[in-house]
């Protein structure tokens, strides 16, 4: 089984990145579907021009997070997905549907985390004038943007002044950078154990950069 199913709230670059990376044969998965909070986001297009499932699940329909989640965690589950992808999706989730897919379950984050979790992580970079920032991969646990990092891409911040244009190039980054862990994890090179990343088999002491 290499189901993927990812979820996705806006533009849907990663999930293009995710097309375009099977449709080339650097990934070998198949996504099953895609699923958006917002019923505008234009990856929810991406996804239908490529006769790929869509699902709306409009957060405000529901009273509270915990029914949202359990939609969502049902809508996911009769896909049987190997891997759960987060793509862009801004919403934070319970930690009952953080366990249901506990281990199968990834997101991207703008950042060189440790370092600002959260959102508008580029100005925050830009505000410290760090040497570098980029995009962490990393398993989803109950602590938000916290779950143990797997890769990163960076690159150096000293030529960028302004967040827009820093995030167009950590976008560029993200779309190398998520298929191919993807990839990694579909190949069973990685996996996650006590909160710890094992690249086959061996314990990672940081993440992958590349
Ligand atoms: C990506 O840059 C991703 O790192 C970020 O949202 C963007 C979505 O772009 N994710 C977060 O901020 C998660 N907190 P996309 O819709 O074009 O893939």
């Amino acid at each position: 089984n290499k189901n993927i199913v990812i979820l996705i709230s806006g533009s849907g670059s990663n999930l293009q990145s995710f097309i375009d990376s099977i449709k080339n044969q650097q990934l070998d998965a198949s996504i099953a579907a895609v699923i958006s909070n917002k019923a505008d986001a234009y990856g929810l297009q991406r996804a239908t021009q490529n006769q790929i499932p869509t699902h709306v699940i409009e957060h405000g329909a529901f009273e509270t997070r915990e029914a949202f989640d359990k939609q969502l965690a049902q809508t996911i589950e009769q896909y049987q997905p190997r891997l759960v992808v987060l793509a862009g999706f801004m919403r934070i989730l319970s930690p009952t549907f953080v366990n249901i897919f506990h281990g199968r379950l990834l997101n991207i984050h703008p950042s060189l985390l440790p370092k600002y979790p959260g959102l508008h992580t580029h100005q925050r970079a830009l505000d410290s004038q760090d040497e570098y920032h980029g995009s962490s991969v990393h398993f989803v646990t109950e602590e938000l943007d916290g779950g143990p990092i797997i890769a990163q891409a960076r690159l150096k911040l000293a030529t960028f002044s302004e967040p827009e244009s820093l995030q167009k190039a950590v976008q560029q980054l993200e779309h190398q950078l998520y298929p191919k862990v993807a990839a990694w994890f579909l190949g069973e090179q990685i996996t996650m154990k006590d909160n710890g990343v094992y690249f086959e088999s061996k314990k990672l002491e940081q993440p992958i950069v590349i």
